[in-house]
């Protein structure tokens, strides 16, 4: 990998068109390297209002290649992990001056191949929950049939992060095996399942960049998955995160890079897979130590709008430095203000949902009457425009994001101003952030 220095002037292409590309895409306008920012046509009406549209589709690798060409984009950010595990950073990056930030297939199988990403645990001896690997229904069945606690099905390929099946009892494991293996549920991500230990306690997501040698942990946050208050109901993409979290003490911190980051990028080093992007470790924090639930090879949404908001620095120099194996000549800093983001979703989210219905209360929401050093920012996730209004376009359409001097300050924010988004059927969980045990002021900077 040649080691060039990012340019001061770079034309950056966004891919992806949800909450966690704009706030991407927010930050990379910050940069003063920053010329011009190209996002996909068919971005939510928020990356649109920041970037120019890429007329080509970003699936035809072959003609994309050329428009960079003539364009001159220097660096290519892929957000979401459908095109990583489409190996489009392998394809995109055949061009000595041009770099393309994020792992090549073969690091994302990390995430697309959760039996894969098991494998590499158990051989590096990562903290994780004890899992089996089945294709067969009778097989798996029986193996149900032998457990006496409860257990996780997960489909192991990329299922929009809904894979998950968490069964208390035989009966509801029985039930998960079938729907994955035979109703195929997941479709073909499902064809392979895992048979996992239900583990307990508080989750946490580690998330760094890595670029084949060095990482940085960018930040711990922690992202509420249930669609429901107090942790209840179906299992959603995120429904609002935080960060700094205060679950993410020094110790715990040390504990992860050591067990979890460093024996992971080096078991990928010596498969002659040097891991460039983000490694995002889920982790749960049980009795017996923090073990790793999932990882994925991109960043986390919605954790990325409450991280770009506290990131300071330049994003484009910190993915270039990424993609380039050079991140160890650069600093990372964030914000001591605490983020907190809450997501305003569709009635019907995290199933079926209604498209079209007109969004307003964008400005009064943006009003919401902070103190100095308070901040409100709105990240537009599933939203588009139609005859000049503005209207839902997805399940989760805005990501209000609040910052302040705690996360219960941000929290109460992010909150007060999501009550004002209006469209129908609109909802969001009211508990983003609340009931923390501790301070986010109580919570060390990292040594
Ligand atoms: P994942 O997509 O693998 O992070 O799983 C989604 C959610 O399912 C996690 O955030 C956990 O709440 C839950 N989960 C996943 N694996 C386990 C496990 N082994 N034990 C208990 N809960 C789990
Ligand atoms: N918020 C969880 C994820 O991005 O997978």
């Amino acid at each position: 990998m040649a080691r060039l220095r990012c340019p001061d002037s770079v034309n950056v292409l966004l891919l992806g068109t949800g909450g966690r590309e704009h706030a991407l895409a927010w930050k990379l306008k910050k940069s003063p390297r920053l010329k011009t920012l190209w996002v996909e046509a068919d971005a939510n009406a928020g990356l649109l209002e920041i970037g120019r549209v890429c007329p080509e589709p970003m699936t035809d690798t072959f003609r994309l290649a050329r428009w960079c060409e003539r364009e001159e984009i220097n660096l290519i950010v892929v957000g979401p992990e459908v095109p990583l595990a489409q190996d489009f950073v392998t394809k995109m990056s055949d061009l000595p001056r041009r770099v393309v930030f994020g792992p090549t297939r073969a690091g994302a199988q990390l995430e697309w191949d959760k039996a894969f990403a098991k494998q590499v645990m158990r051989a590096a001896s990562v903290p994780t929950a004890d899992a089996r690997t089945f294709t067969d229904l009778e097989q798996a069945l029986a193996y149900v049939d032998t457990r006496v606690d409860g257990c996780v099905v997960k489909a192991t390929g990329l299922a929009a992060g809904k894979g998950v099946i968490v069964c208390k009892t035989i009966p509801q494991a029985r039930a998960a095996v079938e729907d994955c293996l035979s109703k195929r549920l997941f479709g073909d991500a499902g064809a392979t399942i895992l048979i996992e230990d239900l583990l307990e306690g508080p989750e946490v997501s580690v998330i760094a960049l890595c670029d084949g040698q060095t990482f940085w942990v960018l930040d711990a946050a922690q992202d509420h998955k249930r669609v429901g208050e107090g942790d209840t109901g179906a299992n959603t993409g995120g429904m609002g995160a935080f960060c700094p979290t205060p679950r993410a003490t020094n110790d715990l911190m040390r504990v992860v890079e050591r067990d979890v980051l460093v024996p992971t990028i080096d078991a990928l080093k010596r498969m002659d897979v040097p891991f460039r992007g983000v490694l995002y470790a889920g982790i749960m924090l049980t009795p017996a130590g923090p073990k790793v639930l999932e990882f994925n090879t991109r960043f986390g949404d919605p954790e990325t709008q409450p991280m770009m908001t506290r990131l300071k620095g330049d994003l484009v120099e910190l993915c270039w430095a990424t993609a380039t194996a050079q991140l160890s000549l650069v600093e990372l800093d964030f914000d001591s203000r605490a983020a907190c983001c809450v997501v305003v979703c569709a009635k019907g989210y995290p199933d079926a949902y209604a498209k079209g219905h007109e969004i307003t209360g964008l400005d009064d929401a943006k009003a919401t009457t902070c103190v100095a050093g308070e901040e409100i920012h709105l990240f537009h996730a599933g939203t588009t425009r139609k005859n000049g209004k503005l209207v839902t376009n997805g399940g989760r359409v805005i990501g209000v994001t609040a910052l302040a001097a705690t996360v219960a300050r941000a929290s109460a924010l992010a909150t007060e101003a999501a009550a004002k988004i209006r469209f129908e059927g609109a909802f969001f969980r009211k508990d983003i952030g609340a009931n923390l045990e501790l301070h986010a002021s109580a919570v060390a900077p990292r040594a």
